[in-house]
């Protein structure tokens, strides 16, 4: 059941402290721009105030040194303002962000309202999963392991390592990390237990692409030479990043690409040196590091094995796009999405639609930006594992199915892919 709170006033300010107690709870402190006292806010769902979706938003715009406005009113719980010092407030209406928070840098937030005398350092365990308990002061600080800073500085309960120490001690817990990322991480529907570096992750894919599309991209090189268009390429690379699948599509195996990337990235020398040297590994089968200094190799890596340079169109994938370059749509065989981001449902419906081949990779799955993307089975679309499912629950018409397969490498490395039947 909904319950309005009545507006009392309506305050503007700076976000000096966040807590969220539990999911359908949260409060902030605020400091208004008028100087006037700082007061606490509560929003919550539990009492029917807030809907999930206006809590996430609120918590959202609540973010630490923001200056926001909001409209206020009494709590509906009295008992909240019991025994404060200061005045405490509830709010069910929007938050407006005045001036966001942009800073790389965490904002380091207030101590609690009302606590005056800093907390002195008291020794504290904790317990891990194996029901072994430990004392803070035993253990690194994972912030200051991970960022070389704790914002809790003197006060930390845990180790602040220095010099070798902390050398020591970053190894160790990247390591930790690592192991328990792959823990995290398991799957045993993956053929691959043992895999291969996430830096080699475009040239995987290609590798992949080559040998599932064969069929696709050869009648495509075909048409392309044919092809008197002014605008033609045979794989869309969509989020292509600096392009070193087209890259390594061009140079290495003679396939014209185009890559679609809004963003312009500088491709030094050694970005050209390091794709060269990782051809060289895949042409001779050898994923171990050669002499890269031997005098053949030198003279192999002067040149590459065909001469096609990618075509790069700094621009996102939209409709616009689709209308700005319709012979460069309808003249390819492919579209491809490694990671791509925001890019990789509109690569799938747009191939769908002009039914060509596609092939994604999916990670970020920006849900927040997407909400009325659901399952069949009405769950939102909110993992990297749903939003695979939603690409499979996508209506081909009869021209066959949306299939899934792993790709060898690190990190996430399910390919959903569509190969339409008219051939
Ligand atoms: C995680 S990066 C991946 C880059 C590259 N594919 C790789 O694997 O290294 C995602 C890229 O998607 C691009 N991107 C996001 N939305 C896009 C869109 N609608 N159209 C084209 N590119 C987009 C971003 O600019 C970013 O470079």
């Amino acid at each position: 059941m909904s319950m309005d709170i009545k507006t009392v006033c309506t305050i503007t300010g700076q976000v000096r402290r966040r807590r969220k107690l539990c999911k359908f709870l949260f409060f902030v402190e605020i400091q208004p721009t008028d100087n006037s006292p700082n007061s606490q806010i509560f929003f919550r769902s539990d009492d029917g105030s807030l809907d999930d979706f206006s809590f996430q938003e609120s918590l959202r715009a609540c973010r630490p040194g923001q200056v926001i406005q909001v409209q206020v009113g009494e709590p509906h719980n009295p008992t909240e303002q019991q025994g404060k010092s200061y005045k405490v407030w509830q709010s069910n209406k929007p938050v407006s962000i005045i001036v966001p928070y942009t800073d790389r840098e965490a904002f380091l937030q207030d101590p609690p309202l009302g606590s005056t005398i800093p907390k002195k350092k008291v020794e504290k365990n904790i317990e891990l999963s194996n029901g072994v308990k430990l004392s803070k002061s035993s253990l690194v600080c994972k912030y200051w392991v991970n960022k070389n800073t704790c914002e809790r500085g003197e006060l930390c309960l845990f180790q602040h390592p220095v010099d070798e120490q902390f050398e020591q001690a970053r190894i160790q817990w990247l390591e930790e990390r690592e192991k328990n990322r792959k823990i995290a991480t398991y799957n045993p529907d993956d053929p691959h237990q043992s895999k291969k570096p996430h830096g080699l992750r475009a040239i995987i894919f290609v590798e992949w692409v080559r040998k599932t599309f064969a069929k696709e991209l050869e009648k495509g090189v075909h048409n392309y030479n044919e092809s008197n268009a002014s605008e033609k390429s045979v794989v869309l690379d969509v989020a292509g990043g600096k392009g070193e699948i087209s890259y390594v599509l061009g140079r290495g195996f003679g396939i014209p690409s185009t890559v679609v990337e809004p963003v312009k990235r500088k491709l030094p020398n050694y970005w050209f040196t390091r794709l060269r040297r990782l051809m060289y590994r895949f042409e001779t089968g050898t994923m171990e590091q050669p002499d890269w200094k031997s005098k053949e190799i030198q003279v192999d890596l002067m040149t590459w094995p065909c001469n096609v340079t990618p075509t790069y169109l700094h621009t996102l994938l939209d409709d616009q796009f689709l209308l700005d370059h319709a012979e460069l749509v309808s003249s390819v065989s492919l579209f491809i999405g490694l990671h791509a981001d925001q890019a990789t449902i509109p690569i799938v419906e747009t191939a769908l639609k002009a039914g060509k081949a596609f092939a994604v990779v999916p990670c970020c799955v920006f849900s927040h930006d997407n909400r009325t993307r659901q399952l069949k089975s009405g769950e939102l679309v909110t993992t990297t594992e749903q939003q695979i499912q939603y690409i499979c629950e996508k209506d081909t018409q009869g021209r066959g199915t949306i299939k899934t397969a792993y790709l060898d490498f690190e990190g996430k490395n399910v390919v959903v892919y569509w190969i339409p039947n008219l051939f």
